[in-house]
């Protein structure tokens, strides 16, 4: 068997911001799996030597670098650290994202706003400042944004989380027209409830989407046949809750 086969992304760098746990986690380990070096980002330093200890464990290769993504001058010098280190960057996972408790909108404050609008939106704007000039370059390259159902759906009590999800969805639809002539693919993916400590949701677990099934789906995608893309992926658990 051929080594592609065997490791269909050997070579690659694979950059997954919010990989310090739950789908961020899942997907690292996956496309560690395949062959990829995989840096690891997010703010928490101990959960990132976790995970970066497990993939290294499966004999993979990974990159820690922290980093706050609501702190633009953090996210241009991650950026710059890749381009240094990896001299290239394959896939993007733009997969860090927060909640906050649902409340009316009315009630939200503005802090709590900014701060979900910064995490969920304004950092994958970011991250693909950062990156994207590497993979044209390359005239080749695939990003992943991680929205949510969320994202194409009402929200009540969640208006905000639910704003930063379909103003996600717009940057990757509008981008991946961008980026396509440069031979880059830009893809989203929009879960329902992952069983994640992300939300508390009260479902029961077992009936939830696994943060392995998100990173399947990526898995999917980043093998697919270079001559099309998948532009968008709605994920739903197979039972009802
Ligand atoms: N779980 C669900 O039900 C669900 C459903 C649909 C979509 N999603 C989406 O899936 C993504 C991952 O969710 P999850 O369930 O895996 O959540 P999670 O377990 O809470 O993980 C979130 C990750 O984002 C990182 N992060 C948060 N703020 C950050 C910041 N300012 N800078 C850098 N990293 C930051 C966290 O690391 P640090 O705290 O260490 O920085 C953590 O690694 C999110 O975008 C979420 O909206 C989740």
């Amino acid at each position: 068997m051929k080594e592609a086969e065997i490791d269909p992304l050997s070579d690659h760098v694979a950059v997954v911001t919010g990989a310090a746990r739950g789908i961020g986690e899942a997907i690292a380990l996956r496309l560690a799996s395949l062959g990829a070096r995989v840096v690891l980002t997010a703010r928490d330093q101990s959960r990132l030597q976790k995970v970066k200890q497990a993939i290294e464990d499966q004999a993979g290769s990974t990159l820690v670098i922290p980093c706050d993504l609501t702190d633009a001058n953090a996210v241009a010098e991650l950026g710059r650290h890749v381009h240094a280190e990896c001299g290239r960057c394959d896939i993007l996972v733009n997969n860090a994202g927060i909640s906050v408790a649902r409340k009316p909108l009315v009630d939200l404050p503005v802090e709590e706003w900014d701060q979900m609008m910064q995490t969920n939106l304004r950092a994958p704007y970011l991250m693909i400042r950062a990156l994207a000039p590497l993979m044209i370059a390359a005239r080749s390259g695939h990003i992943i944004n991680i929205s949510s159902l969320a994202g194409k759906n009402v929200l009540p009590e969640g208006a905000a989380y639910s704003a930063s999800k379909w103003g996600l969805n717009g940057l990757t639809y509008s981008v991946a027209e961008e980026l396509r002539q440069h031979n880059v693919r830009v893809s989203v993916i929009a879960p329902g409830s992952v069983n994640t400590s992300f939300s508390s949701s009260g479902k029961d677990p077992r009936r939830m989407i696994q943060p392995e099934d998100v990173a399947q789906v990526v898995a999917m995608l980043v093998t697919q046949a270079p001559t099309s893309f998948v532009s968008e992926v709605l994920l739903r658990p197979t039972m009802k809750p």
